[in-house]
């Protein structure tokens, strides 16, 4: 019974999701951000699957808890957003906006179709990546919607995020690097993005020690995220080998391999029941 359930709640990978809505740009006091994995070469006047929502980004909360997907979710085209990663990415480029205590960011949401719609949700991590539970920020001038659908297309809307009154940004290589996510509550989605944001008036990270690392979970959240972890080993195993196979894009093949495998996983559930007395 416990099998079938899970097996349930993984397919809805399988429906292939036609994500809707990507930050295309954050401005903060100086400089400018842009959303993990957007690529500022996919065009923005149409609103087919290929090419103009594939580098969207589909945020479910579900699929972060299963490991399938970091907290920033991932894109069409790339799969998980490694957030390490595409956060030393944009510092290398110089994309980067700077935030201080209770400034605004004005963040362009290009939204592609009907389910890119408002109302957006923002969050932050004042570590870049290291804790579960992001702090809620304030959003004014939201996109339009509802459900995070209405019948906007191809169309650009800047919504304003406020930064708390305090906080400390102590992530990435510079020690001063929060991520900030968005995303809308549409059922095929959530859709949104990440992007980081370098404050200029904390204290940053200071104490380089290993000790002094202050991120922690509970007994509770570790027990639950090994048992989770146990259940989808074999399943990563194979998509890794899959994509050492096919010589192809890890981040993708990741999940598409673990997309392959939950369909095994589902038919063999419908097995069981069908056999079952
Ligand atoms: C859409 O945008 C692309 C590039 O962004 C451009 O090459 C193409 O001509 C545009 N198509 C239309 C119909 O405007
Ligand atoms: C850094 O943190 C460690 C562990 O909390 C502590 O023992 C050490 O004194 C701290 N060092 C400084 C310079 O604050």
């Amino acid at each position: 019974m416990y099998f079938h359930a899970t097996s349930l709640a993984l397919a809805a990978l399988i429906t292939t999701v036609h994500s809707h809505a990507a930050i295309l740009a954050a401005v903060g006091d100086k400089g400018q951000s842009q959303g993990f994995l957007v690529d500022p070469e996919i065009a923005r006047n149409c609103t087919t699957i290929s090419p103009c929502q594939q580098d969207a980004t589909i945020i479910r909360d579900s699929e972060i808890s299963q490991n399938i997907v970091n907290a920033c979710g991932r894109t069409e085209l790339n799969g998980n957003i490694d957030i390490g990663e595409q956060t030393e990415n944009e510092l290398a480029a110089g994309r980067m906006a700077t935030v201080t205590k209770g400034s605004m960011l004005a963040v362009t949401i290009h939204q592609v179709n009907a389910d890119g719609a408002g109302p957006f949700e923002c969050d932050m991590d004042e570590t870049s990546n290291a804790v579960t539970t992001f702090t809620p920020l304030k959003v004014s001038n939201n996109v339009p919607g509802t459900f995070g659908l209405s019948q906007a297309k191809e169309q650009d809307f800047v919504i304003n995020v406020q930064m708390p009154d305090n906080f400390n940004c102590i992530g990435a290589s510079t020690g001063n690097i929060c991520t900030v996510r968005c995303r809308n509550n549409a059922v095929a989605g959530p859709f949104g993005g990440c992007f980081a944001v370098q404050q200029t008036d904390g204290t940053g990270r200071t104490n380089a020690s290993a000790a002094a690392v202050g991120t922690s979970q509970t007994l509770e959240g570790i027990s639950a995220q090994i048992l989770q972890n146990q259940k989808d080993l074999p399943a990563a195993i194979a998509a890794n080998q899959a994509a050492g196979a096919a010589g192809g894009n890890e981040g993708a093949s990741a999940i598409s391999g673990a997309c392959l495998i939950q369909y095994h996983l589902i038919e063999a559930s419908i097995d069981m029941k069908l056999t079952s007395p």
